[in-house]
């Protein structure tokens, strides 16, 4: 249950100033939007100024990994080396791998090969050649803040049908970031992502979405990419969530792995991709925290 805030308390945001002088406006603002119909945030979904301050620390060790990983991705290197990398660097710099025992996940960050969808298990067994597409998923808990991205790598020479389907994925996200803007919705972000997939005779995986992130691992909303314009949640300053779209070269059915519950692959055996950014809507247009 809300507790209704007085017009004279000190507001929710943490800033000292009183209620009405400071989100009131915003507050009933939003619930202009919920009298109309639309799917709206609630209050523990908006972070404030302080909250935003520490899930940007959390997110310079995220992006502190991935620039390593970066660098020092190799053919020949297997994918549990890759684990050990993200596990070392992250604990080094004080923070905790989110996927580490994360609903029974055994490892401290994904690594989702060629057909792979997401929630590849990083092993020995897998080594890294020539030709393959990798995506390495990798979030941080520091001091309880979390953060969440993750970058496609192109191992060595890659065939062209598959660096085109990278290169077009990073514009699908690229072109859904710039339709975040506060009082924008959800849906604007998910029709960019989706349209430019299509365009290129690419699909997307509709079962797995972005999420809202920051105090938790994964807060609402959903974030799915089969939305149209104009709907779906609305986005005020303050959200943190997500744009992570996987983007299958075939068709757009998967699995998970049974023997696992977690490896999602592609039925058809055909490559997936994906990128993943991590974006606060702020008071006139929006940020990228870590990529
Ligand atoms: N990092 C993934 C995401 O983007 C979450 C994976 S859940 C895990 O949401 F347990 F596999 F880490
Ligand atoms: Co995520």
């Amino acid at each position: 249950m809300a507790i209704k805030i007085g017009r004279n308390d000190p507001c929710w945001c943490g800033s000292g100033r009183k209620y009405k002088a400071c989100h009131a406006a915003f507050d009933e603002k939003i619930a202009q939007f919920a009298a109309q119909g639309h799917k709206v945030p609630t209050r523990e979904i908006i972070k404030t100024p302080e909250q935003i301050a520490k899930i940007k620390e959390s997110a310079k060790i995220n992006i502190a990994v991935l620039d390593y990983i970066e660098e020092h991705i190799h053919a020949g290197m297997n994918t549990a080396e890759i684990d050990k990398i993200v596990y070392d660097m992250t604990t080094k710099m004080g923070g905790i791998p989110a996927p580490l025992n994360y609903q029974g996940y055994p490892y401290s960050v994904c690594t989702s090969v060629n057909e792979q969808v997401c929630h590849g298990f990083p092993s020995e067994k897998v080594i890294l050649k020539e030709g393959d597409i990798i995506n390495v998923d990798c979030s941080t808990i520091l001091d309880g803040y979390f953060s969440d991205s993750s970058r496609m790598f192109c191992i060595g020479e890659v065939s062209p049908e598959k660096k085109r389907l990278v290169e077009v994925v990073k514009e699908c996200v690229e072109l859904g970031f710039k339709e975040v803007r506060p009082w924008g919705f959800l849906g604007d972000m998910g029709q960019a992502v989706h349209d430019h997939a299509y365009a290129n005779g690419y699909t997307v995986v509709r079962e797995i979405g972005g999420h809202g992130v920051g105090l938790e691992f994964h807060e609402d909303p959903w974030v799915g990419y089969h939305t149209k314009r104009g709907t779906d949640m609305l986005l005020v300053p303050g959200m943190i969530f997500t744009i992570e779209p996987m983007v299958n070269m075939g068709g757009v059915e998967i699995f998970v792995d049974e023997e696992n519950d977690w490896e999602v692959y592609t039925a058809d055996g055909k490559p997936s991709a994906q990128w993943e950014i991590m974006v606060l809507v702020t008071e006139d247009g929006a940020e990228v925290l870590c990529w």
